[in-house]
């Protein structure tokens, strides 16, 4: 990709505003390798920032109001820059004037035209990509230096009071401070993350199951609160401080025992992972994927059958020299395969689905 998506925009803009954009900023999309549905637990977890991506070009208009163009869907929005209010419905439009409401300091009108590549609905944070590449365009508009960490926050409150997703802070931290290549092992407790490459003989696909995300967005909430559910007991502020140990010997209800089960073995799989990749070990990396992907399926409940078939499907074409598993919230979307790169070209050609490479 790299400069594709910027230019499509650019060229997008000058078709829409009848000028050159005086910026086009881009954010990637991610892929988590592992460490589902625990960031919102304060755990760890190992995401992949990948090519594609949302692209925004965005000019300083003479008008009074900010007109946005959403090209892939044909749509528009305009508001006040200073008055952004939220949308009734929840779609496109929320996350821009999410991000325009938190904007810190005052945002002149702007016009502004995005275009992605990303699927939506497909575990690829679509949203948190777009979220972020809105906050560096308004950071470009306005002149103002904007660190990861503030940008990745400001766009999780989007999602939170914008979208009405009580989403943890790994996709907003994964998109907005993640290296290409590299695994980021992130610390959702204090946001610390360093990151890892990729050992060069190793290859990352993505498979999408074909199943779209649908109103999903309950169940995510349900899951975050069966977790608080299940610390509360206890005595704790959240599972990351819970030892399998303990877990064992404590009496929860399901199904809030078999929830705290699922985040307390992912985030010892985080560690063990980010060894074996450290190791350069793909046949325990790979066997950790599969262990993530039956915790996922049977005690956090949020897989769905055409995933569980795909990932059985890659797993038999893998081995045990590799491994697949759901990638992202869940419900649908996509799988994460990682496997020797000599064997990733016959895995995807055996595949009657497109296959997005990562590394
Ligand atoms: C979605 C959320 C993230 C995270 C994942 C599951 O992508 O936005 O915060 O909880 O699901 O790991």
């Amino acid at each position: 990709m790299t400069d594709a998506l910027p230019d499509k925009a650019a060229a997008l803009f000058r078709d829409q505003f009848g000028t050159a954009p005086d910026g086009v900023p881009f954010a990637p999309g991610r892929v988590n390798l592992i460490g589902e549905h625990v960031d919102y637990n304060d755990g760890l977890v190992l995401p992949v920032p990948i090519a594609a991506g949302t692209a925004v070009a965005w000019k300083r208009s003479s008008g009074d109001e900010t007109r946005v163009r959403a090209a892939d869907l044909g749509e528009e929005d305009s508001f006040a820059p200073d008055s952004p209010h939220k949308p009734e419905a929840v779609d496109w439009r929320s996350y821009v004037r999410g991000m325009a409401a938190q904007w810190e300091s005052e945002l002149p009108a702007l016009d502004l035209l995005i275009t992605g590549n990303l699927p939506r609905g497909s575990g690829l944070s679509s949203s948190a990509s777009l979220c972020i590449a809105l906050g560096r365009a308004f950071a470009e508009a306005t002149g103002t230096e904007i660190d990861p960490t503030s940008l990745a926050k400001m766009a999780q409150r989007t999602e939170h009071e914008y979208a009405g997703v009580a989403c943890g802070i790994m996709d907003q931290m994964a998109v907005a401070a993640g290296k290409p290549g590299h695994a980021m092992l992130l610390d959702c407790r204090d946001l610390s993350y360093r990151h890892f490459a990729i050992p060069d003989d190793w290859a990352v696909l993505i498979v999408d199951s074909g199943v779209t995300r649908g109103l999903v967005d309950g169940e995510y909430n349900a899951r975050r609160r069966q977790c608080e559910a299940a610390a509360s007991p206890l005595g704790v502020s959240s599972l990351r401080d819970v030892s399998v140990g303990e877990l064992a010997s404590a009496d929860l209800p399901e199904p809030e025992a078999s929830r705290a089960q699922h985040v307390v073995s992912e985030i010892a799989r985080v560690k063990a992972a980010t060894k074996a990749l450290l190791a350069s070990d793909l046949p325990r990396f790979g066997n950790l994927l599969r262990e993530g992907h039956a915790s996922l399926r049977d005690l956090f409940e949020v897989s769905h059958p055409a995933v569980d078939e795909l990932v059985a499907r890659l797993q038999g074409l893998v081995g045990e020299e590799g491994g697949a598993r759901m990638t992202g919230a869940g419900f649908g979307g996509s799988v994460v395969v990682v496997l020797p790169k000599s064997r990733a070209d016959g895995v995807a050609d055996a595949l009657d689905k497109d296959v997005l490479r990562v590394t």
